[in-house]
C-alpha cells in the first residue's frame, strides 16, 4: 500500500520522529512504500474559510504555500498516519494545519486506513487528540488502525517500537 506519514515535530531526532520512522521500517519490511512529510519544516498556514475552493476555485486552494506539493501526495496514499507530539493537550498545530486544508477536497481521495502515533512528556494527556483524530476517521470514513503514544519514560524504547511495529502489522 501507498502510506503517507505526517511527522509534525520540529525536532528531527526527536521522539515523533523516531515512531514515524519506525513504522516506516517496519511497513517496508512487509512491502509497502511509506514516505515521511516533516510537515513543521513546510510552510503550510492554517485554512481561510474564503471558500474560494468551493466557489472559483473548482476544488483548488487561493493559498500557494508547500501545501500545493502535499496534495498530492495526501490525495494518492491509501494509508494516512499522523505522528504528532503532544502541544497543551492536543495534536501540534504542525499536523492540524496539513488536514485542515483539506477543507478545499473535503477528503483525501484514497486514504482508506489512518493511524496515530504521539508523544508527550506526560501521562493521561491524549484524550483530546484521540478524540479529534477519531472524528477525522469518522468524518473521512476511514478506518482507524490504531494509536500509540509515548510519554516521556516510554519515548526511544524497546516496549514502544514493538507497539508501533504491531500498529505496522495490521496494513
Ligand atoms: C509547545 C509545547 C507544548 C507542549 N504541551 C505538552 C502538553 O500539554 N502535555 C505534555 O505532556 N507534553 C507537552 N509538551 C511536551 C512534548 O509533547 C513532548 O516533549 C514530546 O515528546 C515532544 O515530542 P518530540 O520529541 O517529537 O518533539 C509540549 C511541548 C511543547 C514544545
Amino acid at each position: 500500500m501507498n502510506i503517507l506519514i505526517l511527522q509534525g515535530s520540529p525536532r528531527a531526532n526527536g521522539n515523533t520522529a523516531w515512531m514515524a520512522e519506525e513504522y516506516k521500517k517496519a511497513a517496508e519490511s512487509a512491502g509497502h512504500q511509506v514516505t515521511i512529510v516533516d510537515v513543521a519544516k513546510k510552510k503550510i498556514n492554517g485554512c481561510l474559510a474564503c471558500e474560494y475552493c468551493h466557489t472559483k476555485g473548482d476544488g483548488a486552494c487561493i493559498q500557494k504555500d508547500d501545501m500545493q506539493e502535499l496534495h498530492p501526495l495526501m490525495n494518492e496514499a491509501e494509508v494516512l498516519v499522523l505522528a504528532a507530539p503532544i502541544y497543551y493537550f492536543t495534536l501540534c498545530a504542525q499536523i492540524q494545519a496539513p488536514v485542515q486544508r483539506m477543507y478545499c477536497v473535503n477528503k483525501p481521495a484514497k486514504v482508506k486506513k489512518m493511524a496515530l502515533l504521539m508523544s508527550s512528556y506526560s501521562p493521561n494527556v491524549y484524550d483530546g487528540a484521540i478524540g479529534e483524530y477519531r472524528g477525522i476517521c469518522n468524518y473521512w470514513q476511514v478506518e482507524n488502525m490504531g494509536v500509540v503514544t509515548a510519554k516521556v519514560d516510554e519515548q526511544k524504547t524497546d516496549a514502544t517500537r514493538q507497539k508501533v511495529i504491531a500498529l505496522a502489522s495490521k496494513l
